[in-house]
Parts: structure tokens; C-alpha cells; sequence
């Protein structure tokens, strides 16, 4: 026996999500929705008659007999701030549809369902939304896509078909093959598009028969019914007036029966609870008690004690107990001993992020569910490497303390509501410090320089020395210390002066009077004596990694300078 698949389904905001599965069941679900965006998830059960109706000439002519009871589709909602609902949507589903809309193509949130989809390897097929808005379709009143399409005028069908290309090379750029549904040879190694249109129907039907068909073809296994223990997830913890705190679970295995007792993640650790009462929309919303519901399943469950439950988490049986306990642990991170801190709203999302981190191979030492406080930035300070005091956060709160903690302990806070997003700031950050380190290292690092004392210019013989010069080639910085044409030191410029204004570094070919500690002149420098900066080895090592910031004539200089500290230091 199998159960019903899970169908999630996938898109950018509008992209016709709602529309098409209100265009499957009949109903008018989308008209209701606040503001147009769907608020929550919500699953509708397609029961297997209704499939047969709309798809039943497509699965005779493809010789499919359904052996599911039905499909069950997940609404996610394609509002960006939804990513953790999507990628809840995205690990429960047996097979995701992605909606993409014809008009608009990829956007930012089919990119991050299909990775999503990527990092979960999910099967997928892509539904290519709107044809009816292609300038010039007609609508052929069918649930063919095939039909309407093949009496459509030529140039119209070669509008549809470059958009089918477009999407196909979309695709390939996340490392998927896809083609035209019904020129697919291979549907495990081909992503199937299939252009349909949620108002006119026209390819509902296609639709409709590859989900069926697929998932009965590659999903058998996965579907095949094990026994009557009830497993599930929790995608949603809501309060509901008069019920108290309830939860919104899929059950993907199993039986669930009001009287049940089962085991749920909570936040103090695993609890058990008994079910009250089961509820499930009505095809107006309305909420209905039911005796029992059958895998797969979306259904409201009320029941005593479920405060602090974790939205992503799974539930099962009563007895089960110790099997979640065990996976508890699993839940409950064990990190790395330098690493950065995530922070995420919902276990699901702090899944997600590791997942995405550990592909980029970023160490974490401790990801979970919370806010970004003190503790968090304390944390994060106290690593060794300079590029991991940083705290991810996910839509959570960022505390203004933390902020401030954050800023005196030169830790990085960065925050995002999209997932992928945290990473890609990342890497920016880590590219901007290392920048920022190399400037700093470039502004501390001794230039190269050859000057000449000006014969006739000196003011003052020692303590300091105050004399005239000529840098003969590259630069000289004041606080930096002088050599004479044997390598040895015999001096700092304390200041830097030309026509009484003061400098901090003259360039080649200008003259200046500068003051300098420990030269005597006349003793250990003499007029007309040519002089250098003093560069030490290691400054040298220093510089010769950065060759690309200095000029031809400094690099001469900085050889001759090294050529000099060598001979003093054998
Ligand atoms: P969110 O839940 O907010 O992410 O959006 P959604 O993906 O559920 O989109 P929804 O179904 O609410 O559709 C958005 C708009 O597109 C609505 O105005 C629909 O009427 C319209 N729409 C959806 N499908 C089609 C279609 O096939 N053709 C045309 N012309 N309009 C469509
Ligand atoms: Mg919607």
C-alpha cells in the first residue's frame, strides 16, 4: 500500500502558487488571502478522484493506474521573509513543484528554492505559470497543454518555446538538465518543465498526471505504507482563541488518532502530550474535528502542554519516546572548537544554515534557536582566528547590548532574513577585513628610500640633527629609521618640513629639512652623505609580499636596502 506523496510548492512571490492549487481543487482560496500573501502554510489534500478527473485521458494514454489515495500539497509562501517555511516545505516534500511565471522568470526566491531544493535533493519539476499572458495566446478551453499548444499559431509557439529555453538555460546554471516535459527521455536525469497556466487550466492536466505519475514511479519506496505509528513534523506552533497553544504538523507516516499520545520536540527537551482534538480546514477554512487522519496528512492538532514545541521538529508516538530522545541530541549542536555563532528562529532554518556553511567549508562552533545577546557576542570574542568572531543571525532579534558589546570586543554581527544571504555577506565581510588588514599593514611598513644630506644646509648638528636633504629616490616617511650606505642605523626622523609647512612623507626629487634623533652631523652623517630608510629583514619579507604596490624605482631601492641590512646582520 502506498501513502499519499507530499507535494510541496515552490516559487517567487506571485508566481501563482495559490492560484493553481485553488485551480486543482475548484475553490477560491486565493481571493481570501490577507493582503495576497499567503500567511501560513497550509496543506490541501487532493484525494485521488479529483486527480483522475482532471488528468485521468493523460494517465490512460501514459497506461499510469494510480495506487496513491491522493496528493497532498504544501502552500509556502513566497515572501522573502518565509525562507525557513520554504525550506521546511522544501525537506518534508516526497516531490516539489517550482512555479515560475512566465512573464517574470527567475527571481530571487525561485534561486533560493532551488537550491534549496539542491542542498535537500529533492526531485523537483518546474511548472512554467502565466502562458496565458503570452501576447497573443489564445485559451482553448483544455487542461491540455499540449492540445491548446498545438493550435496556437507558429510565431506564438515560438514565444513559449524560447521561454521554455530560457528557463532550461536558467537551470542547467544550478547544475540541472531540464527539457520540455514531453520531450524528456530520462526523468530521473531531466528536470521536466511543463508550461501550464493556473487561470485558464490549460496543462493542469499534464501537470497533474507527472506528479501523479512521478512520484508513483520514483517515489514507491518512500510512499510505501509501514505501519500505523504516526510520524510527523511540526511546521507551525500557533495560539488559536479558545484552544490555547496548538500545533500545525504534516504527518508524513502512520495514523493519527484523537487519543493518541505522542512525543514532540520542545524547547525544554522531548515531551509527551495527548491529543485532544485533530482539526482540519474545511473547503471554506473553517476548522472541523476529525476522529483520525491518514498519512500523508496536514492537520492542526490541540492538545495540552504543547507550549515550546519547535517549529521544524518532529513528532511520533507516545512510545517512541526514547527513539526522538536519541535524536534530540542530534538536534541539539555539537560544534567546533573555533567557529562562528549562529543564531536562527526555528531549528529548521539553523538546519539550513549549517548545511549551507558546512558546503563552504565555514566552521561553527554553536548554532541554535534564540536571540543574539551578550552571550552570543562574549562567545564569538574569545575566538582564535580573527575571521571567525562572527555572529550569524536569522530572523532573530539582535539586542541592542549586544550591539554595543559587539562593537567594543570587534565582533561581527551580521543579520539576515534570507538564508543564503548570511553566507554572501560573509564572504564579503572576509574580503573587506582582509583588505582592511593589508592597508593597515601597507601604512605601517617602512617605505624604501635614498636621500642625499644637502651640502650648505645644516641648521643644527645633533640633538636633534636638523640639515637639509634631497630624496633621491622613492619615498621617506617621517618616523622612520635611517641607514647610512653600510646598513647601519644611525638614526630616526623625528620631523619633516618644507617651506615651514610640516609633512609626513616627500616624494622623490624633493628637498626638505628634516630633525633627527642620534644623527651627529659630521660624525656619523656628513654633508653630501647619501642615506636610506632602514627596512628590516622581516619588513623586507613583509614588503616583497606586496611587490605589486611598489614602483619600478622603489623596488630598486628596497633590493639595495636589503642587499645593505644582510651584509650588517652576517
Ligand atoms: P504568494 O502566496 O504571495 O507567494 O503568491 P502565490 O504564488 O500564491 O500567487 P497567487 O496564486 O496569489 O497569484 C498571484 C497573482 O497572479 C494573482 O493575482 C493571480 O490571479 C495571478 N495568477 C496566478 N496564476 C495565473 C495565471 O496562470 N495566469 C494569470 N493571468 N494570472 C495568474
Ligand atoms: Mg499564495
Amino acid at each position: 500500500m502506498l501513502r499519499s506523496p507530499i507535494i510541496c510548492l515552490l516559487a517567487h512571490v506571485d508566481h501563482g502558487k495559490t492560484t493553481l492549487l485553488d485551480s486543482i481543487r475548484g475553490t477560491a482560496v486565493a481571493q481570501k488571502e490577507a493582503g495576497g500573501i499567503t500567511q501560513m502554510i497550509g496543506a490541501s489534500y487532493v484525494p485521488k478522484e479529483v486527480v483522475e478527473k482532471v488528468a485521468g485521458k493523460f494517465l490512460k494514454t501514459m497506461k499510469i493506474e494510480l495506487k496513491i489515495p491522493g496528493l497532498l500539497f504544501i502552500d509556502t509562501p513566497g515572501h522573502e521573509a518565509f525562507t525557513n517555511l520554504r525550506d521546511r516545505g522544501g525537506s518534508l516534500a516526497d516531490l516539489v513543484v517550482l512555479l515560475v511565471d512566465v512573464k517574470q522568470g527567475f527571481q530571487p526566491q525561485t534561486v533560493e528554492s532551488i537550491k534549496i531544493l539542491k542542498s535537500h535533493k529533492t526531485p523537483f519539476l518546474v511548472a512554467l505559470n502565466k502562458i496565458d499572458l503570452i501576447d497573443g495566446w489564445k485559451n482553448h478551453k483544455t487542461t491540455s497543454f499540449l492540445e491548446s499548444f498545438n493550435k496556437q499559431p507558429s510565431h506564438i509557439q515560438q514565444k513559449l518555446e524560447g521561454k521554455v529555453y530560457e528557463i532550461m538555460g536558467k537551470i542547467s546554471e544550478y547544475g540541472f538538465d531540464s527539457e520540455r516535459f514531453d520531450r524528456v527521455s530520462d526523468f530521473t536525469k531531466q528536470v521536466a518543465i511543463v508550461p501550464v497556466s493556473a487561470k485558464t487550466k490549460e496543462g493542469l492536466g499534464e501537470l497533474l498526471m507527472l506528479i501523479a505519475g512521478l512520484s508513483q514511479r520514483f517515489l514507491g519506496e518512500r510512499l510505501e505504507v509501514r505501519g500505523e505509528s504516526p510520524k510527523g513534523s511540526i511546521l507551525e506552533v500557533r495560539e488559536e482563541k479558545g484552544m490555547g497553544t496548538t500545533i500545525d504538523v504534516i504527518l508524513y507516516e502512520g495514523v493519527l488518532k484523537r487519543g493518541d499520545e505522542i512525543a514532540f520536540m520542545s524547547f525544554d527537551g522531548v515531551k509527551n502530550t495527548k491529543v485532544r482534538g485533530l482539526l482540519l480546514p474545511d473547503l471554506k477554512g473553517k476548522l472541523r474535528g476529525v476522529e483520525k487522519v491518514v498519512a500523508a496528512a496536514g492537520v492542526k492538532i490541540c492538545a495540552p502542554n504543547l507550549e515550546g514545541a519547535i517549529p521544524g521538529a518532529p513528532f511520533v508516538e507516545g512510545g517512541e519516546r526514547a527513539r526522538l530522545e536519541k535524536e534530540f541530541k542530534k538536534y541539539l549542536f555539537h560544534g567546533e572548537n573555533e567557529g562562528v555563532i549562529v543564531r536562527a528562529e526555528s531549528l529548521g532554518s539553523v538546519e539550513a544554515i549549517l548545511r549551507l556553511l558546512k558546503n563552504a567549508n565555514i566552521p561553527v562552533k554553536d548554532a541554535y534557536v534564540g536571540n543574539i545577546t551578550k552571550k552570543e557576542v562574549a562567545l564569538a570574542s574569545a575566538q582564535e582566528d580573527r575571521f571567525l568572531r562572527v555572529v550569524m543571525g536569522f530572523n532573530v532579534k539582535v539586542l541592542h547590548e549586544a550591539r554595543e558589546e559587539a562593537e567594543k570586543l570587534g565582533v561581527e554581527i551580521l543579520y539576515s532574513n534570507i538564508v543564503y544571504k548570511l553566507l554572501e555577506d560573509y564572504e564579503q565581510w572576509v574580503e573587506d577585513k582582509k583588505r582592511a588588514l593589508k592597508e593597515e599593514a601597507l601604512a605601517r611598513l617602512p617605505p624604501p628610500a635614498k636621500a642625499k644630506v644637502l651640502p650648505g644646509f645644516i641648521f643644527r648638528a645633533s640633538k636633534p640633527a636638523i640639515f637639509g636633504i634631497e630624496v633621491l629616490k622613492g619615498r621617506l616617511r617621517k618616523g622612520v629609521k635611517i641607514m647610512d650606505e653600510k646598513g647601519k642605523v644611525i638614526g630616526e626622523v623625528r620631523e619633516m618640513q618644507k617651506e615651514k609647512e610640516k609633512m609626513e612623507e616627500a616624494g622623490r626629487g624633493e628637498q626638505l629639512a628634516i630633525s633627527c634623533d642620534g644623527v651627529v652631523i659630521g660624525k656619523n652623517l656628513k654633508e653630501g652623505q647619501v642615506f636610506y630608510s632602514f627596512i628590516s629583514e622581516e619588513d623586507v619579507g613583509e614588503w616583497e609580499k606586496r611587490l605589486e604596490v611598489l614602483s619600478e624605482e622603489e623596488r630598486e631601492v628596497l633590493n639595495e636596502i636589503k642587499e645593505k641590512v644582510k651584509k650588517v646582520i652576517i
